[in-house]
């Protein structure tokens, strides 16, 4: 199995938009787990589902099995283990290593291709416990100023957890989403990310499509709907990217 957080600290990037996509996507032809670690609980939302009030993924940290918290989705292959509406991280002090053991106590690895990981835009001990397991980590991120420092300020941050740690992530890759071709300082962000992090780290980018807002409201995930649209092909696109980078 290979585990994919997709993560940036900075809200609204398109880290759930980005999670439901590839989840969708990869549950044509594999087996998939999607995390909702953010308590938004929108990726549960995403896949039509909803985030719960008891229970849920986060409810690792209180004792529980991941597995117990499993529910189906739209999609035959693709599990959810959906987000704890109420869970308050700084309730609790010691949740070092929680998801890696659950991971290896349940032989997660054994039942599924994929799993996916939707994280909160916070540093919190949640996303750390994501990035302990990561194989490969996805920054999304829309290209302006802030975009850009917020992408130089999670590759540090994964860097911390890595070697903390001791973290296996393998890749660590940066998607730049929400672009307008028009516009110039989409295009200058994107050469600064790869200016610094080099050009084999960038993903081809997500344009701009409003059936990615409106799949939430439908709960059907674009990748099933009928009409093809360029949000839905560039998600595909770059699943078929992620999967040469990482195979
Ligand atoms: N390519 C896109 N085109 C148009 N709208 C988009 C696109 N990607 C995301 N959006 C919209 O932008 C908003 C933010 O996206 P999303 O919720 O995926 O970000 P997020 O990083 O998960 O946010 P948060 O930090 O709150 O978890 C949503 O309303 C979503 O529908
Ligand atoms: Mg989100």
């Amino acid at each position: 199995m290979k585990t994919i957080v997709i993560s940036n600290r900075k809200g609204g990037s398109a880290k759930t938009t980005t999670a439901v996509n590839l989840a969708t996507e990869l549950a044509k032809n594999h087996s998939v787990l999607l995390i909702d670690f953010d308590t938004q609980g929108h990726a549960s939302i995403g896949v039509g589902s909803a985030p719960v009030e008891e229970g849920g993924a986060h409810s690792i940290f209180l004792g529980h099995t991941l597995s117990e918290n499993f529910i189906p989705t739209v999609l035959n292959n693709l599990t959810l283990a959906p987000a704890h509406a109420f869970f308050d991280v700084y309730e609790h002090s010691s949740l070092r290593g929680v998801l890696k053991n659950r991971f290896q106590k349940e032989m997660i690895a054994d039942f599924f291709d994929y799993c996916i990981i939707d994280t909160a835009p916070t540093f919190d001990a949640v996303l750390k416990n994501s990035l302990e397991v990561a194989d490969v980590v996805v920054i999304p991120f829309v290209p302006h100023h802030l975009g850009v420092i917020a992408v130089g300020q999670m590759v540090r941050a994964v860097y911390q957890i890595s070697t903390q740690m001791n973290a296996e992530i393998k890749h660590v890759g940066m998607l730049p989403v929400m672009y307008n071709p028009h516009i110039e300082e989409h295009k200058a962000s994107i050469l600064k990310v790869q200016s610094s992090f080099g050009k084999a780290k960038l993903f081809k980018p997500i344009g701009t499509d409003i059936k990615l807002s409106q799949q939430f409201e439908s709960g059907e995930p674009i990748v099933l709907m009928e009409k093809r649209t360029k949000g839905m092909k560039d998600y595909k696109d770059f699943c078929t990217e992620l999967l040469l980078r990482i195979e």
